[in-house]
């Protein structure tokens, strides 16, 4: 009976459990923001991966019962809850991976960028946490406006001596599982197989979905291309409007999170392949940083897979995005310029 029991309780762990030799190498994850709409369900998915040997959870508030309850789950990750600035420090000690979704979100008629003020402070605090206890972890951050706060990272690791372009991303997979679902609805596909690779940076006229290089090969009339776009680049706002003041995407950006963090973590452990969008440093495009399918490794990001062939569309798109995207890491750049 137990055998059985167990190997039908099993399967439904394979999801996040992944391939291979993870299990025996599993990794120390931070959560920044774990009492919040996305950090309690992005805890929750991690908690049950066995990829994960410990996982920390910071917050400034309500850390020690989201932990208390997450740590009765019967899998392998031991869970740590810290609570308040006096705690973030053991926090991050030892730590693989700190993904970071602490900061306000957007309510309706806001742009991400009007979270700046708020979420540039708390990043920059949190990083410059993260390079004095935990220097060569992989950041990812989560927190908006991500074309900005990515900058603010970098700037924050570099005053420290402790920067390494390939530990620092912004995540972007959202907008990659958004275009995923939109495209397999409209084509009747199975949106578990469907890749659609998106790239820019994560606002807006930024997000710029390849419809060109979608796997499997689709095509589309114009009028799809356009209203495609559309919805993909306002997805974000789409739920803002709907939760009509309760906040932004939590449940979808959990998924994407956890399915963000267990691809790096697959590739700390040595599996190669792993490839996933990010917004990161650029050095092959003319934008300082910029969202590209990645590819990674065992040191974090190995390289940039680059746009691939663009299509006049896609090349008008980015030509559009232009102004906002450099504006927006310019800010971060001053910013971090400013608090350091
Ligand atoms: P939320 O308000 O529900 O949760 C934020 C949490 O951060 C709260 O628990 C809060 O206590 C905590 N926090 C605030 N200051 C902190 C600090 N200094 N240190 C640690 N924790 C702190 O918000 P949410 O819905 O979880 O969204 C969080 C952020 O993620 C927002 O900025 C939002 O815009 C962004 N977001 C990004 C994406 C993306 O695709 N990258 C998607 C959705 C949301
Ligand atoms: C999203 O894309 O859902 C997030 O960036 C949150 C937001 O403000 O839209």
């Amino acid at each position: 009976l137990c055998t059985s029991l167990i190997s039908s309780i099993a399967p439904k762990y394979i999801r996040y459990a992944s391939t291979g030799s993870g299990v025996t190498h599993a990794k120390k994850v931070a959560v920044l923001g774990a009492s919040g709409g996305i950090g309690q369900p992005l805890s929750l998915l991690l908690k049950l991966s066995p990829l994960i040997s410990d996982l920390s959870l910071y917050d400034i508030q309500h850390t020690k019962g989201v932990g208390a309850d997450l740590s009765h789950i019967e899998t392998r990750a031991k869970v740590k809850a810290y609570v308040g600035k006096d705690e973030l420090a053991d926090a991050l000690k030892g730590m693989d991976l700190v993904v970071i979704p602490a900061g306000v979100p957007r309510k309706p008629g806001m742009t991400r960028d009007d979270l700046f003020n708020t979420n540039a402070t708390i990043v920059a605090d949190l990083v410059s946490a993260c390079a004095k206890n935990c220097p060569r972890a992989i950041i990812a951050i989560i927190a908006n406006p991500v074309n900005s706060t990515v900058p603010i990272a970098s700037e924050i690791m570099k005053a420290h001596n402790v920067y390494d372009e390939k530990k620092i991303v912004g995540v972007t997979t959202l907008d990659v599982v958004r275009a995923a679902t939109f495209v397999a609805e409209a084509k009747g596909l199975d949106p578990t197989r469907v890749f659609v690779p998106v790239i820019g940076g994560h606002s807006g006229n930024t997000i710029i979905p390849l419809l060109s290089q979608v796997s499997p090969p689709v095509s589309f009339s114009q009028q799809e291309l356009d209203s495609l776009t559309t919805r993909i680049q306002n997805a974000g706002t789409e739920v803002v409007d709907a939760k009509a003041g309760a906040g932004s995407a939590t449940l979808s950006m959990a998924h994407a999170g956890a399915r963000f963090s267990f691809s790096i973590l697959e590739a700390l452990n040595g599996k190669e392949g792993v490839v996933e969008c990010g917004f990161i440093a650029s050095q092959e495009t003319e934008f300082k940083y910029f969202a590209t399918p990645l590819l990674f490794s065992r040191n974090g990001v190995e390289k940039s897979m680059g746009v691939g062939k663009l299509s006049e569309y896609e090349t008008k798109l980015i030509e559009k995005a232009k102004k906002e995207l450099n504006g927006n890491i310019q800010n971060g750049i001053e910013f971090a310029k400013q608090y350091l």
